[in-house]
């Protein structure tokens, strides 16, 4: 269902991944995808490259939505290595993710962590996109839903208010970077759930967020997540790192899988 709310989103997670030139680059490309496409485009570059990229997509007022890959709970402090969300507001960014599967399992951050960087995002006037998935184990357990509902319960409970803005991202760990996507079928199921679950808490959310599939998302398939009503786009990530496969995920049309 493409409602004004649901515009379909398509973003690039390019992770620890490109140098300046190919920041440039893709982010160029980007800008033009943007103006081709009735879709929402966004780029989630390393923090080296935002302040590049930003220019690049055409500074305050461009199409293209620039945000970070994560940000610290805390306004500032002796966190080395970390950014807060403030210093991504700072700079231009309206977004950042929160909670990516590679923050959770790599990194080592908690639920509770997510959380309250998801708070410091509201807080510093960002959007977050709040990553959830379950890793293969969990799925062979029959545990899906009650990692999600974990993952989502936890983000949703710092929510200050019904206008608090929220992206969620469908990312099942097992499809990310493995080129084994979730089937349709499997990205619906869990989709559906994760409305749902928003349902309980708070209905006129519901049908409005934005939830993005993501994890091996292709030119190839991106037509089926989107012909999937409860899957409002994409979260992208090696298929991001070139625009020629970026540009006709970004630019796919809701609804228009073959069958
Ligand atoms: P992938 O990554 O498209 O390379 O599977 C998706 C993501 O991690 O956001």
């Amino acid at each position: 269902m493409t409602t004004p709310e649901r515009r379909p989103l398509v973003a690039g997670n390019w992770k620890m991944n490109g140098g300046r030139a190919d920041a440039r680059g893709w982010a160029e490309a980007a800008r033009v995808v943007a103006d081709q496409t009735s879709n929402e485009v966004a780029l989630f570059p390393p923090y080296p490259w935002l302040g590049l990229v930003l220019e690049a997509v055409g500074g305050a007022g461009a199409k293209v939505v620039v945000g970070g890959q994560a940000c610290h709970p805390e306004p500032s402090g002796a966190f080395t290595g970390a950014v807060s969300a403030g210093m991504l507001a700072d700079l231009g960014c309206k977004s950042v993710l929160c909670g990516h599967s590679e923050r959770r399992h790599v990194f080592g951050e908690s639920d509770d962590f997510v959380a309250k960087s998801m708070a410091a995002a509201l807080e510093a006037g960002l959007v977050p996109v709040l990553c959830v998935g379950e890793t293969a184990e969990e799925r062979e357990a029959g545990q899906t839903e009650a990692v999600v509902a974990r993952q989502l319960d936890a983000g949703l409970a710092v929510l200050r208010s019904g206008d608090d803005p929220l992206i969620v991202a469908y990312e099942p760990v097992w499809a990310i970077g493995t080129g084994n996507p979730a089937t349709p079928k499997e990205a619906a199921e869990a989709h559906a759930f994760i409305r749902q679950r928003i349902a309980e808490r708070d209905p006129e959310r519901a049908a409005t967020v934005r939830i993005l599939y993501g994890g091996s998302v292709k030119p190839s398939n991106i037509d089926g997540f989107l012909a999937v009503p409860d899957v409002d786009g994409a979260l992208v990530g090696g298929a991001s790192l070139d625009p020629e496969t970026f540009a006709p995920i970004a630019c796919a049309k809701a609804g228009t899988a073959d069958g």
